[in-house]
């Protein structure tokens, strides 16, 4: 087994992390893109999964050095327990630490169930730019500089909102946006019914906006849909199982604050095809997925299981935000 130092590249860079002020500071007057915002993070390691190596002597922060070294020391017999590094990180999320804890509590303050569609809709705008040819793009909270984006209209609100968590918990230590949107939409999630999907953390937060264009427009095809979510690395089951999302909001998939199967069981129906009020039903995107057969085989089978739905979201999920993600070393 290659030893887990040389997987990954890890730099240290010199700055010590910002102070929570500073960055409230920089999402409050941008949402557009700044050259060099604050960070959070002081470390930048490269890996397009997570990536943990050996503390260094240089670490600032002395819960990320003890909790890195924690970890060093069970990871060989860790290893062979986990199919994958991603998934040692998400394992490393559940282990109750409190840092986990403390992003939930925040969340829980100032996330209501009526704006959790807004921040889930806020994960796939963040991690959905993501590229799997280049590695670009994903999950890295570069969001905060691309709000002026058409595709992000309306995406102000749960932001300012998530911003208020930002400051609680870095009363106390800093986090990533990337972090925090991440565990947001999964609190989003779970609030209103849904699974309850744990969360890795370490995100590092990009310093520059993502190339524009990559998340799929409402007026595409089902076979554009899927060539655009296949090139971020997920299937088309993927999609239609991220895509259940749909069910919250108010585009007339049930209750819009309830996490649950409507999406799949009204998409089935096709009510846009009886006119009238049914006829506005839905985004052109979630009508494509039910018109083209290999969807439609999701489609059914979530409308028949919801325990399935909720399962393969929460796969499905966490492969989202971990998509493109820089990881900070423990
Ligand atoms: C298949 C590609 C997708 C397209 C084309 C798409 C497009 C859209 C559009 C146009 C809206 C309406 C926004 C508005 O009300 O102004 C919307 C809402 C929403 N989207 Fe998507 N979306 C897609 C996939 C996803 C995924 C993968 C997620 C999350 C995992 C997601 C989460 C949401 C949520 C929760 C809302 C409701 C937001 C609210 O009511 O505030 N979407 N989407």
């Amino acid at each position: 087994m290659a030893s887990m130092t040389s997987l990954c590249s890890v730099v240290v860079a010199p700055q010590p992390p910002s102070s929570s002020a500073s960055l409230r500071h920089t999402f409050k007057i941008p949402a557009k893109w700044v050259r060099s915002p604050p960070s959070t993070t002081y470390f930048g390691a490269t890996s397009p999964k997570a990536c943990y190596s050996r503390p260094t002597t240089h670490a600032v922060d002395h819960n990320w050095n003890r909790r890195g070294l924690m970890f060093t020391a069970t990871l060989p017999f860790l290893l062979p327990l986990y199919d994958s590094l991603e998934s040692v990180a998400v394992k490393a999320a559940e282990s109750g630490n409190s840092e986990y804890k403390l992003l939930k509590d925040e969340l829980r303050k100032v996330v209501p169930k009526g704006r959790a569609a807004g921040v889930l809709r806020l994960v796939f705008h963040d991690a959905g730019t993501f590229e799997a040819n280049d590695n670009s793009g994903g999950m890295n909270g570069s969001i905060i500089y691309e709000l002026e984006r058409f595709e992000n209209t309306g995406l102000k609100g749960p932001l300012k909102i998530l911003e208020k968590a930002k400051s609680g918990v870095e009363a106390i230590q800093p986090v990533s946006w990337a972090d925090l949107i991440a565990v947001a939409g999964a609190e989003a999630v779970s609030l209103c019914g849904g699974p309850t999907i744990p969360v890795a953390l370490g995100r590092l937060d990009s310093k520059v906006p993502d190339p524009d264009g990559k998340l799929p427009q409402e007026t595409l095809g089902a076979s554009a849909l899927k060539e655009s979510f296949r090139r971020k690395g997920l299937s088309t089951q993927e999609l239609v199982a991220l895509t259940g999302a749909h069910t919250l909001g108010s585009k007339g998939f049930g209750d819009p604050d309830v996490f649950d199967n409507s999406y799949f069981k009204i998409l089935i129906q096709k009510p846009w095809k009886s006119g009238g009020m049914s006829g506005m039903i839905g985004l052109p995107s979630d009508r494509a997925l039910a018109e083209d057969e290999e969807c439609l085989s999701w489609i059914a089978k979530y409308a028949e299981n919801q325990n399935l739905f909720f399962e393969d979201f929460e796969k499905a999920y966490t492969k989202l935000v971990n998509s493109g993600a820089k990881w900070k070393s423990l």
